[in-house]
């Protein structure tokens, strides 16, 4: 059974809570009180992720992502004294998943670029922000979050034992480059995990790059650029100087291949 959650307002679309993304919600079970859980789903104009707000009534953040079940077995089960860094956090699910994990410090940094596409996709227009601090609040959190580029990112001057690069690599105009500066804010030994769009499978293993039309791959949004095979994956994580590729995950979620890859630096 879906909970319907509303992206308020004019003729948005409502997002319905599927059984798919409770599982993954339920990594991260938040439990608050009815009336809290209600008024926090309504509060938020947009959420990108699904948050288990109160699971005994089934309240869900209505998130428009659809079934990350297959990045699940990709995470690891512990995060005990690790520093990690989201880059392009969004909501931030995965940065609390890695704090609710034992990580000792989490830095999630995002330059609200979704603003575009979420107003340009479903018509809502946002301040930036609005779902992280809505959940890092009922969590008493001490994730820190940053609105930042992630080719700035060296102005941290801060290097993490694990960074998420989930949903990115894609959209950034310089995927190499981005590569290089996460390769930079990682320690020795430490690990950059990968989640982006992949290619059909008559590339998946060789090293092409595909190059989408604006608004192909989503209807209405410009900033899909590339699809990525394995092979070219790994070509890209060894120029920028990663010792070790190791591919996790490829899979087809509602008709778009995407693949998952945990790069050694
Ligand atoms: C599709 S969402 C993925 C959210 C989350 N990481 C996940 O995979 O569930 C991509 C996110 O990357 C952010 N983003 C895109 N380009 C960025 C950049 N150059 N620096 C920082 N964030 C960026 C977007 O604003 C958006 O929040």
């Amino acid at each position: 059974m879906g909970t319907t959650g509303s992206a308020p307002g004019g003729a948005r679309e409502r997002f319905v809570v599927t059984e798919a993304e409770r599982q993954v919600a339920d990594l991260l079970p938040i439990e608050v009180a009815p009336a809290l859980a209600r008024a926090t789903v309504e509060a938020v104009p947009f959420w990108f992720h699904t948050f288990a707000l109160n699971r005994t009534e089934g309240i869900y953040t209505p998130g428009a992502a659809r079934d990350h079940r297959y990045r699940v077995s990709s995470l690891p089960e512990d995060f005990a004294g690790m520093s990690v860094l989201d880059v392009g956090c969004f909501d931030g699910f995965y940065a609390f998943v890695a704090e609710r994990r034992g990580a000792e410090r989490v830095v999630a940094v995002d330059n609200e670029q979704y603003r575009l596409w979420v107003a340009a996709r479903w018509g809502v227009e946002l301040e930036g922000g609005e779902g992280f601090r809505a959940v890092h609040r009922l969590l008493g959190s001490a994730v820190e979050y940053r609105r930042m580029d992630a080719f700035a990112l060296d102005g941290l001057g801060e290097r993490f034992d694990l960074v998420y690069c989930f949903g990115i690599l894609h959209r950034v105009e310089n995927p190499l480059g981005l590569l290089r500066v996460l390769r930079a804010r990682t320690v020795t030994g430490g690990v950059v995990m990968v989640e982006t769009y992949g290619v059909g499978p008559e590339d998946r293993n060789g090293p092409a790059i595909r190059v989408s039309e604006p608004g192909e791959v989503y209807a209405r949004d410009d900033f899909v650029y590339w699809g990525f095979g394995d092979g070219g994956l790994q070509r890209l994580a060894q120029i920028a100087g990663f010792s070790g590729v190791e591919s996790l995950v490829d899979v087809e979620v509602d008709g778009h291949p995407r693949l998952m890859a945990r790069l050694v630096a």
